[in-house]
């Protein structure tokens, strides 16, 4: 399974949000998108439960492994998600990535990601403590900070989620293992510096990247370029 995990921690990673993609050409979209420069794919998982929005499955994820060997990572908006986990391995995803307030049984979930192979990740809402980090820091390779309430691409940046990242920054460093942060919601050019300078290496980015005026290559190559500089 590809993996950019080799890349250092202190390097800024871009990781487009395929949401914003044009779901009827999603390979195609996939191939434009590693090609531009991109450092992995970010997979929005959404299940008319836990957030407001249906969006796409494993099979849909699977049919666009063999497009590209960039790595997948699935952020599943998905309530109990442990009887989906294996379809999302098994569908190529590098790195599986699962809502705290989606599980009840956190220690558990983190430990299944691992089990079948995966990294794995914790996601946190605007508005959820990091304490809930703290007792299973062994079993995490990524935190992903909401920086817009789940649901829908295109919205507002959060810019609360600043200082959060430099308070996960100060908790992760107690861990015995390198951990990303990862922030996800409403990053551009605009956003991206704040959060990069406060500790956060890697950036999901949807309608920023898909929507962007230049095209693809030109908005990830602009969010590496001043992400790095803000990270100094
Ligand atoms: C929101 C998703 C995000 C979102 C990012 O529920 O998790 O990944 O699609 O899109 P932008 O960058 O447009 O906010
Ligand atoms: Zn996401």
């Amino acid at each position: 399974m590809a993996s950019d995990s080799s890349v250092p921690i202190s390097h800024v990673r871009i990781s487009p949000s395929a949401l914003s993609a044009d779901f009827s050409k999603l390979g195609e979209e996939c191939e434009q998108i590693e090609k531009a420069g991109a450092d992995r794919i970010h997979w929005d998982v959404m299940d008319g439960q836990f957030v407001p929005n249906l969006s796409m499955s494993a099979d849909i994820i699977k049919s666009c492994r063999p497009w590209v060997t960039l790595p997948f990572e699935a952020h599943l908006m998905v309530r109990e998600p442990d009887h989906l986990l294996k379809g999302f391995a098994e569908a190529g995803c590098d790195s599986i990535l699962v809502h705290a307030e989606a599980c009840v049984h956190l220690h558990r979930t983190l430990s299944a990601i691992r089990d079948l192979g995966s990294r794995a990740g914790v996601v946190l809402n605007p508005h959820t403590p990091i304490d809930v980090l703290t007792h299973v820091l062994d079993l995490i390779d990524t935190v992903l900070l909401m920086s817009v309430n789940p649901g829908f691409g295109g919205q507002s940046h959060i810019r609360s989620v600043v200082p959060k990242i430099s308070d996960t920054r100060r908790l992760l460093d107690g861990a015995d293992h390198p951990i990303d942060i990862e922030v996800d919601g409403g990053i551009n050019a605009s956003t991206i510096a704040a959060s990069a300078a406060a500790g956060a290496n890697i950036f999901v980015s949807g309608s920023g990247v898909f929507n962007h005026p230049d095209g693809y290559a030109s908005a990830i190559t602009e969010l590496r370029e001043i992400g790095n500089h803000a990270r100094g």
